[in-house]
């Protein structure tokens, strides 16, 4: 390919991936597969590497990262970015609003208010429409250029389309991390055996903050932008700001409102103090700026902060209890969780007996004493946390916690590797919470997926001698579970709990390990439950090197070769490998039938090349996993939204209104499922 033909491919591909991210971030529709999407990104990134002269600034390659930073650029902001006054109470925003009032000189004002967004600040610069600078606040007065990373944001546009736009600007508005993406990050770290992220908040600074923008891309962050500052903009009030931020492309929430008085203000607050935990990011408060610029240039800024504008934030949740006791409990890798055993409390609705202690370095932090009267608060994280010691009330002769040295499960000595914040139980092989953990990790849904197999079970099956590990539950037979009796203690209910497996359980158990024996290679691959090897670290183990014996005899430089096997995964599975019990797990894995390899799905037929296919409702001969694979193997193309290229909605019972009218207007051929065999079969139909 010359350059000239590059240059085309490059901008066209650039036009279509535009498109469908546009489609997907504000439109919330997906007219094309991931995998193709992915694709089409991955042609633009190799063009891109062989002609690295064409690579746009804005290219949508850079939402995938590739930059790495050894250490921030410095950079002077061009206007400070300043804090905010902060109240807790009605009163003082009364008071706010008469301060207002006396430096006007009149009542004759409107506010603007926003929620306070728990994230990190940022400031961006546009110059003739393109993304040319982000900042952090940093001390206010120099912040660091965070630009390779900030490009990854998908909801910010890296060039703006609009034409009404001043030659340069700056925005400014909170990085977060939605709720949503912090707990599917933190579940997949948890699988990982990784320590967990304390909130969102953290984890967005964190992820701001990271050297590599490719990690940075994979944290999902978001950003809603809430001020925009520049030279002759033409624009007098906040509320046109945001309007016109709003239609350029930029994400704004909105959760916004003007208000003509404080008493609006004031309803204002109260009706968002229970909804903003609906909304998709942790929320403290709400800022109150005054609209018109006019009279916030009037007004002016203390040393600190603008006295346009005030913080009103909800008070944290927060409520005295006494600390009774601290658990340690032992994680399926070993790793050690402090948790505080706590006088029963009511907090925002609910009794809490325990909360998160974190690691040895917070109860350290907090200077815990037994008998404490703590704080307990619920900030963004579902387990409340404790957040300090009233002092006033501590025994005069209190001694400082001691952290536990030995395993309380099994009482092997802890080890705390450097850098670490957890202690671990290094005794795998026999500590019965990492033995039962193993197990459960295994038989979990999103590994081996073994019906009736869970905590329970697992205890069960372990306190009756019948496993040891997972191998041992493809040597288990109906006679020897059937009608088995075993006690368990149950922590909810605080008691030990005496169970028996029915016989109608015992055959849902025995079916299930035998389906699980068709589980992909990927899924098994994950279920060993290898430290740092999750569900997506499992997948592109076994894509790249096909089987396990692959796996098992490459080398260091071998596993790092693999995309995203980085040094300390590399290590991880080395390190597994090499111990002799896990080479005969496998072996003994291998002989009970399971999938070691990968079954490469090759193309049946190409039938339906170049058709595609949205799939809805219910169907009486297939499962819609069974016909997306179907379409796929015979070169067709499943999506999920309807638009006019769509050339089949196939439609099952009980499928969605909406599609069935939207295909119905577009005049998309609607198909039933025996039409489909139909053209399976290389029919036409009507
Ligand atoms: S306006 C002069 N609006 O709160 C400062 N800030 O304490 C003007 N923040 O650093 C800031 N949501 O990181 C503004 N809707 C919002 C905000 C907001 C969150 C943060 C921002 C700022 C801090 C001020």
């Amino acid at each position: 390919m010359n350059k000239a033909e590059a240059a085309q491919k490059i901008a066209d591909l650039t036009q279509k991936i535009d498109y469908y991210n546009h489609q997907y971030y504000q439109k919330h529709t997906s007219e094309i597969s991931d995998k193709a999407f992915d694709e089409l990104l991955e042609e633009l990134i190799k063009l891109e590497e062989a002609f690295p002269e064409l690579k746009s600034p804005d290219s949508p390659s850079q939402r995938v990262g590739g930059t790495i930073t050894k250490e921030f650029e410095t950079v002077v902001h061009e206007y400070p970015m300043l804090s905010l006054g902060n109240t807790y109470a009605d009163d003082e925003l009364q008071e706010f609003d008469q301060r207002v009032a006396k430096g006007l000189g009149t009542t004759d004002f409107e506010y603007f208010c926003e929620m306070k967004f728990d994230g990190v600040a940022i400031s961006i610069t546009y110059e003739n429409g393109i993304l040319t600078r982000a900042v952090t606040r940093g001390d206010g007065v120099r912040g660091d250029d965070v630009t390779a990373n900030i490009k990854t944001i998908r909801t910010l546009p890296l060039r703006i389309k609009a034409t009404d736009i001043p030659a340069k600007f700056e925005v400014r508005g909170e990085i977060f991390m939605p709720r949503e993406a912090f707990n599917a990050i933190n579940q997949d770290r948890e699988q990982q055996g990784l320590a967990l992220m304390a909130n969102p908040r953290n984890a967005a600074s964190g992820s701001v903050k990271m050297q590599d923008a490719t990690e940075v891309a994979k944290r999902r962050l978001d950003c809603y932008l809430y001020s925009l500052l520049g030279e002759d903009l033409g624009i007098e009030t906040h509320e046109e700001a945001i309007k016109a931020i709003e239609r350029w492309g930029f994400n704004v929430s909105p959760t916004y409102q003007k208000c003509q008085n404080i008493e609006a203000v004031l309803a204002y607050i109260e009706q968002w103090r229970e909804k903003r935990h609906e909304l998709p990011l942790d929320t403290d408060g709400v800022v109150i700026k005054v609209n018109a610029y006019r009279q916030q240039r009037q007004l002016g800024f203390t040393a600190k902060s603008p006295r346009w504008a005030i913080a009103y934030k909800y008070q944290a949740e927060s409520v005295a209890t006494t600390l009774n006791s601290i658990a340690y409990q032992v994680g399926r890798t070993g790793a050690i969780t402090p948790v505080a055993n706590l006088k029963p409390v009511q907090l925002a609705g609910t009794t809490v007996k325990r909360a998160s202690l974190h690691n040895a370095n917070e109860i350290e932090r907090l200077d815990l004493r037994i008998g404490d009267t703590v704080f307990v608060e619920k900030g963004g994280e579902i387990i409340p946390k404790v957040t300090g010691v009233d002092l006033s009330k501590r025994a005069l002769f209190s001694e400082p916690v001691i952290y536990i040295s030995h395993c309380p499960e099994c009482g092997t000595e802890l080890i705390r590797q450097e850098g670490e914040a957890n202690h671990y139980c290094p005794n795998e092989l026999s500590c019965p919470p990492q033995q039962s953990g193993r197990i459960e990790h295994f038989a979990h849904r999103k590994a081996m997926d073994i019906d009736g197999v869970g905590t329970e079970t697992v205890k069960g099956l372990l306190s009756n001698g019948l496993i040891q590990d997972v191998a041992d539950l493809y040597d288990l037979t109906f006679e020897q579970i059937d009608g088995l009796s075993f006690s368990y203690y149950d922590e909810e209910k605080d008691k030990t709990v005496k169970r028996s497996i029915k016989a109608k359980s015992a055959e849902n158990i025995i079916q299930g390990i035998e389906k699980s024996k068709e589980q992909p290679f990927a899924n098994l691959l994950f279920g060993l439950g290898i430290r740092y090897v999750g569900k997506t670290v499992a997948e592109k183990l076994a894509k790249h090197f096909k089987n396990i014996d692959a796996i098992m005899e490459a080398n260091f430089e071998a596993l790092v070769e693999a995309p995203e096997i980085g040094d300390k995964i590399a290590q991880s599975i080395l390190e597994f490998f090499a111990e002799p019990k896990n080479q005969r797990l496998i072996e003994r894995l291998k002989s009970a039938g399971l999938q070691l390899s990968v079954i490469e799905e090759s193309l049946e037929s190409d039938v339906l090349a170049g058709k595609s296919f949205v799939i809805s409702g219910v169907f009486s001969n297939f499962g819609r996993e069974e016909l997306k694979k179907i379409i796929e193997a015979n070169g067709g193309q499943v999506l999920t939204a309807v638009s006019a290229k769509l050339d089949f909605l196939l439609a099952g019972e009980n499928m969605g209104p909406a599609k069935l009218e939207k295909a119905n207007k577009l005049g998309v051929k609607i198909i039933s499922e025996d039409d489909f065999s139909q053209i399976l079969k290389g029919n036409k139909v009507d």
